[in-house]
């Protein structure tokens, strides 16, 4: 395969944007990072990252050589490989707001030359939209020529919280489009492929890793890889969350149910976690993208659809559990440990916790939230919510009537769990991420389990 650096220009400087930038800049290309955000460029160059993804700072900065950040989308009048990395959000619909999408490509489009360029959609859109951005090109770029320039779809399948990792050791690279461009992006992406890279010291490569499978493939059908996964994903958790509803009626054990049917190699294990359900901007944004694709040819998608209503349940059981206990939410003291949508990340959209501290705040709850990493960005976010920020996670149980466990990052696990049952007014904790390994001297809800065994037991 060829060895050729690559010329990249990634338009959009977001998780998917930096986390290709990270990525193809440590494969040995030059990329230069075009956003329209000047804050966010002017930080970049300054070497600040502006987002909380572990390792990845570490990745950006041991290749600066490689790295350009502007504003300027002249910039791709160098590129061989344009990726496009910006962000579609769903608009009221439902439906994927292109507008960003458009925008960029209606900015690179004076600058397309009459050499070969690939033209590579990372973000996540509905299908049909390579062949929107060929007509997009065709009307807006002077130079355009169907025989140089390709588009091409190419489904990002990293998850926040560990974009390095999946970025460098991936199970599978779906490209979709004409031969030529596939051709072009294989000798793109050929380190990742033959792993013939030196793993960063934050990222080594896992023991058993094998390289990526190739997935070529239509333009339609690369779309349609990036949104079935995210759904099928997204149904995995809803399953699973179902069950540990039956299985708190029935006396079962979800985790012991998962490990069960996880075993058989034809589910297996992961994405089976139950709790508090799924959050962040994909799932709920693609499962509802797929819904609306499917509403556009009358094609009722029924699946999709309980999983969305499933996943809302799991927010409301938490009130539900609190009510049982407490009765009514005026004037309760509430504690809420976690508010990213996940660990290892800042990320708050769709966040399960703004959810519940809205819910709460309306019932009347005095409301307390705490998080290793997303407070300050919650204090500008969600500045319309009536809570207050924890200085730290023990704030939040200090004469608490409820604790509320929505994010389950490992610190939490480390915390001296009877200490701070102990300074409660009344020491009652939903563990809806199922974070407890052990009985404390408090009365703890799990999701879908009892928690067995000896109180105080390490975590
Ligand atoms: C998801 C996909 O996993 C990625 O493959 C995809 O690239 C990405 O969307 C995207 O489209 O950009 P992400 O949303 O970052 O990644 O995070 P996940 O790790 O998938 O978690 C999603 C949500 O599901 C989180 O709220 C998490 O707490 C929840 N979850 C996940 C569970 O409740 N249980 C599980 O077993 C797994």
């Amino acid at each position: 395969m060829s060895r050729r650096p690559h010329q990249i220009a990634i338009l959009g400087t977001g998780y998917v944007g930096l986390g290709t930038a990270a990525l193809l800049a440590h494969l040995g290309h030059h990329v230069t990072g075009i956003d329209v955000d000047v804050c966010k460029i002017e930080q970049l160059q300054r070497a600040e990252i502006p987002i909380y993804e572990p390792g990845l700072e570490k990745l950006l900065l041991s290749n600066t050589s490689q790295l350009t950040w502007t504003t300027d989308f002249s910039a791709v009048q160098q590129a061989d490989t344009i990726f496009i990395c910006v962000g579609t959000p769903p608009s009221a619909d439902g439906t994927p707001d292109l507008q960003f999408l458009q925008t960029a490509v209606a900015s690179l489009a004076p600058y397309l030359g009459r050499k070969q360029q690939i033209i590579v959609n990372k973000s996540t859109v509905p299908i049909g939209t390579g062949d929107l951005v060929v007509r997009l090109l065709e009307d807006l770029a002077p130079e355009f020529d169907a025989s140089v320039h390709y588009v091409v779809s190419n489904p990002e399948f990293l998850r926040e919280g560990s974009a390095l990792e999946d970025s460098l050791y991936p199970d599978r690279i779906v490209l979709g489009g004409l031969d030529t461009a596939l051709d072009h992006m294989i000798s793109v992406y050929a380190p990742l492929i033959e792993q013939s890279f030196t793993p960063p010291a934050s990222a080594p490569r896992p023991e058993r890793y094998t390289r990526p499978a190739v997935v070529r493939t239509t333009l339609q059908s690369a779309e349609m890889i990036k949104y079935a996964a995210n759904a099928f994903l997204a149904l995995k958790v809803s399953f699973a969350n179902e069950i540990a509803g039956l299985c708190e009626h029935v006396g079962a054990d979800i985790e012991e149910v998962t490990t069960g049917i996880g075993l058989d190699s034809r589910i297996g294990h992961r994405f089976l976690q139950a709790g508090l359900g799924w959050g962040g901007s994909c799932f709920g944004k693609d499962t509802q993208g797929l819904i609306s694709a499917g509403r556009e040819h009358a094609y009722a998608m029924p699946i999709l659809q309980a999983a969305i209503d499933v996943n809302a349940r799991q927010r409301q059981m938490v009130i539900n559990k609190l009510l049982r206990h407490l009765r009514t939410m005026k004037g309760k003291r509430i504690g809420v440990l976690g508010m990213a949508f996940k660990p290892n990340t800042d990320d708050l959209r769709d966040a399960p916790a703004y959810t519940l501290i809205q819910r709460l705040a309306e019932l009347g709850a005095v409301v307390t939230a705490h998080d290793p990493v997303a407070m300050a960005r919650a204090e500008r976010e969600w500045s319309h919510l009536k809570y207050s920020s924890a200085v730290n996670a023990a704030q939040v149980f200090q004469r608490a009537d409820a604790v509320i466990i929505a994010t389950e990052w490992d610190e939490y696990r480390q915390l001296d769990w009877e200490a701070l049952v102990a300074t409660m007014r009344r020491p009652l904790i939903i563990d809806s991420r199922n974070l407890l390994r052990h009985p404390l001297t408090a009365q703890v809800e799990q999701v879908g389990r009892e928690l067995k065994g000896t109180i105080g037991a390490a975590l």
